[in-house]
């Protein structure tokens, strides 16, 4: 209810503007009687995934907020991961405005932001200063500026820094608005990305005296081809976990609609299908080996229960937040508890 007349109001607003709103409203009410309006009382339902303990199967999708600012809030709507970030070595300001679009028809969203965010040691100190306790997965990028073929020194500097912090690590390397990153998807460069990541997670494994899953969030645009190679890598390399999918390029769906035709990661609704398609594919070439977390284009509890019967352990959620409001949290772990 609260959140239905807090939509119409943010909805009038301009979305990037809405979106700090909205976030600047929860890091001022997080962790005072004010959190009334938002949290939500979710009875346990833990999930097993990458040997962690999830409170529930239910998460925060990166990007909502990226520099971990709101962790508390989030945390009190029911959330049983919030996955921040995508972060970088050092603070950039993104591409230019305007750059986030509602496609409110088709509950879509089409983003162009690129990592946008104010570097991972102003990330630290945030993950530092929440109070709630919830599991953290830190998604971590490459800087605009850093050559795609230095880019693993990238990943490998944010990986060092926020290994303590982390529940897991994502490593994201299908953001469709960072020049080049998606080359890493593919071949050799990838093989050498998992490669190295996993050497510097033995490494601080020992340093820390504990074990922090990395998991590969991959896009939804990848030819079968493609998806077997990545699911051959991930299985070369023990890789902890796949997280699918990201925005796509696509545009089937929207053709038509106000905004569709602007650049940038298509979410939302018209991703469902296509998201749910590629863990299909992953999970079969994985072959149970490597768990998956599905996301993209969840709006309801039964798209969530469809990513589950795809092949997926846990789901995370973003536009689907957007449009249906913390509600979908609790349908969506409802509909897992009945389902199990
Ligand atoms: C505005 C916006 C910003 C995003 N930023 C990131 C990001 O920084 N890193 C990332 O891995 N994914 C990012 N995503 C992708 C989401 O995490 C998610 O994979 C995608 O939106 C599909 O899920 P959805 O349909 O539930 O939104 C972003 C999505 C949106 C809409």
């Amino acid at each position: 209810m609260f959140y239905k007349l807090a939509q119409k109001v943010m909805f009038q607003m301009d979305p990037e503007k809405a979106h700090h709103f909205a976030l600047n409203s929860l890091m001022a009410t997080a962790n005072t009687p004010l959190d009334c309006f938002y949290a939500q009382k979710i009875a346990p339902s833990p999930v097993e995934f990458m040997g962690v303990t999830f409170p529930n199967p239910v998460g925060l999708a990166a990007g909502m907020d990226k520099d971990g600012e709101c962790i508390d809030g989030f945390h009190a709507m029911g959330f049983g991961h919030i996955e921040v970030g995508t972060v970088t070595p050092r603070p950039q300001p993104g591409n230019d405005l305007p750059r986030l679009f509602r496609l409110k028809p088709a509950k879509g969203i089409i983003n162009r932001m690129g990592f946008n965010n104010k570097g991972v040691d102003n990330l630290i100190a945030n993950l530092k200063a929440a109070k709630s306790g919830a599991l953290i997965g830190v998604n971590i990028g490459k800087n605009k500026d850093t050559p795609v073929e230095q880019g693993k020194d990238d990943y490998l500097i944010c990986m060092d820094k926020v290994y303590e912090y982390a529940a897991y690590i994502a490593v994201n390397i299908s953001s469709p608005n960072t020049p080049g990153l998606r080359s890493l998807q593919y071949g050799d460069l990838l093989d050498d990305l998992l490669g190295s990541l996993k050497a510097k997670q033995k490494d601080l494994a020992q340093k820390h005296g504990k074990y922090v899953p990395i998991a590969l969030k991959i896009a939804p645009d990848l030819s079968d081809e493609e998806i077997q190679k990545i699911a051959d890598s991930l299985i070369k390399n023990q890789f902890d976990g796949a997280i699918a999918t990201n925005t796509t390029l696509s545009r089937d769906g929207v053709s038509g609609l106000m905004n569709a035709n602007e650049t940038g990661g298509l979410s939302g609704k018209p991703l469902n299908l296509l998201s749910t398609s590629v863990i299909k594919k992953l999970s079969n070439c994985l072959n149970g080996q490597i768990p998956i977390i599905g996301v993209g284009g969840i709006n309801s509890a039964a798209d969530a229960i469809d990513k589950l019967d795809a092949g997926a352990s846990m789901v995370q959620i973003y536009s689907g937040f957007i449009y249906q409001g913390p509600k979908l949290i609790k349908d969506i772990i409802e509909a897992c508890r009945v389902r199990k």
